[in-house]
């Protein structure tokens, strides 16, 4: 580097930019060859990197060598074909380069103001999804509703969850706040939890109703009828019901329809999750499972998961934006302006937790430009169509079981418990994924469900192949063999 801080120098940018896109390139061509799950120890990277900063620069060469020896190994690889944990998070080239972008411009698009087109691109980009997803039209921006890229859907949930509260509580007086109740199966993602504790609403007021394989882990409409009623009779108030299509355990579809009905019926806000699933919903054979979704008053899925946008990038929409306004706005003097103050925009900074913003509608636009709906479609069925192929390799071995039924591309599945007794078959379960996941050449993540240790294969990396899956059974057959012995 040159004596004298030059941070935008454009010449610097092409040359450590090329060497970054070569690196990065780099890596993806060899990613299947490195451990996916990183296998160092807690406090590994302390030992390693020195205490203080450095006071004078060093090369750029000399970071992207440490990136090579010290970072990388300590790098789980979401984007290894070999990683079946979790869910997928997707990253592809128009995602990248959209990030890219992105960083370059670097605009803080709090307001409309601030950057007209981030705001606008952003509203254009969920109508599109918006109408990929076949979405009722009053979640659309042409009405009182529409579309916004919050970061996670932790935090899409938790905005919902204020306007819903706060629309209540405009309703029956904001001393009843500790009369409110939020219901959700025991199969909803821990953010809702996480959003009650934010939003003050009594842990004891979260109806955390049980779900089992009666209903192949799906919320009971008659449970939830049965229980909204008799907490009406008590004197509570309902206010809230996230509904999910596509658990995070093992996928399961809460019947949108009759549980919309009844939210409705009770003057309850109906949230919809489809976090994972619901890029699989733009295939017409799916979208089915997003019908009753006209009866929620939000809806929420996340393309950095499963539709090739890099993460950040949870898109969230509402039919009532003034809803969200109305909790989440502020309006300080230095922030006014002819545009928001005449009402002619949106001002994005009202939809969500944070002031500022990034423009990552950049690259959720670019993944749908660069690769079209036909494009996108093809890839989901194509990850359905492994999941289906590695159920069948699952089914044709004596030792598994396929545990719940495979609907998407995670396939939940275990090894038999010995003699029926299931204490030592969850130890066993738990052996398996410790043994598979040491190796280094797959990695699986696992859940319990009705008391089972269960292991769940999700496929959804970009790069995976039908060897990748193969390969994969391979390992956990071997392991299993190592464990229990041949079938
Ligand atoms: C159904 C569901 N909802 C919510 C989430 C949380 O997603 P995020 O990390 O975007 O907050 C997940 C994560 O896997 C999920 O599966």
């Amino acid at each position: 580097m040159e004596r004298g801080l030059k941070p935008m120098d454009a010449e610097q940018l092409r040359e450590c930019g090329h060497k970054m896109v070569d690196f990065i390139a780099d890596y993806y061509k060899t990613i299947e060859t490195i451990p996916v799950l990183s296998q160092v120890e807690p406090g590994y990277l302390h030992k390693l990197l020195p205490d203080s900063a450095p006071t004078q620069p060093e090369s750029f060469q000399s970071v992207l060598d440490d990136v090579k020896a010290k970072i990388l190994p300590g790098v789980t690889h979401w984007q290894s074909p070999n990683y079946f944990a979790y869910y997928p998070s997707n990253s592809s080239i128009a995602g990248f380069l959209g990030e890219m972008l992105s960083a370059g411009v670097n605009i803080v698009g709090f307001s409309w103001i601030t950057s007209p087109a981030a705001t606008e691109l952003e509203m254009i980009v969920l109508d599109w999804l918006g109408k990929m997803l076949k979405l009722p039209e009053d979640f659309l921006s042409s009405g009182q509703g529409g579309g916004v890229i919050q970061g996670t859907a932790c935090e899409a949930v938790l905005v919902v969850l204020l306007a819903a509260r706060d629309k209540v509580l405009g309703r029956v007086g904001k001393k009843s706040l500790e009369k409110l109740v939020v219901y959700a199966s025991d199969q909803t993602h821990s953010s809702l939890q996480k959003a009650c504790q934010i939003a003050g609403i009594h842990p004891q007021n979260f109806r955390v109703l049980k779900a089992d394989s009666s209903t192949n882990y799906a919320l009971s409409p008659d449970l939830l009828s049965e229980t909204i009623s008799h907490d009406v009779d008590m004197g509570w108030i309902p206010f809230f019901l996230c509904a999910t299509v596509g658990t995070t355990s093992s996928t399961a579809i809460d019947p949108l329809l009759p549980l919309g009905k009844i939210a409705k019926k009770n003057g309850i806000w109906f949230h919809v999750d489809a976090a994972y699933a619901g890029s699989a919903c733009i295939c017409p054979e799916y979208r089915h499972y997003l019908d009753g979704v006209e009866e929620a008053d939000s809806f929420n899925m996340n393309a950095h998961k499963w539709l090739l946008t890099n993460f950040d990038c949870s898109a969230l929409w509402v039919k009532d934006r003034n809803a969200l306004i109305q909790s989440l706005s502020t309006n300080p003097e230095y922030l006014k302006n002819k545009a928001s103050q005449a009402n002619m925009v949106v001002d994005y900074k009202d939809w969500q937790i944070p002031l500022g913003r990034r423009f990552r509608s950049l690259k959720l636009w670019m993944v749908l430009r660069l690769y079209g709906l036909e494009n996108l479609q093809c890839y989901i069925r194509n990850h359905i169509n492994l999941a289906k192929y590695f159920e069948g390799l699952v089914a044709g071995d004596s030792r598994f079981e396929v545990v719940s039924p495979r609907i998407f591309s995670l396939v939940c599945f275990r090894l038999l418990p010995p003699d029926d007794n299931e204490d030592v078959g969850n130890k066993l379960n738990h052996d398996l994924l410790d043994a598979v996941n040491s190796t280094g050449r797959a990695f699986i993540s696992h859940t319990v469900l009705s008391g089972k240790y269960i292991l769940r294969f999700a496929i959804g990396a970009p790069l995976t192949e039908e060897r990748h899956v193969a390969a994969a059974w391979k390992i956990l057959q071997d392991e299993a063999s190592a464990l229990i012995g041949v079938p």
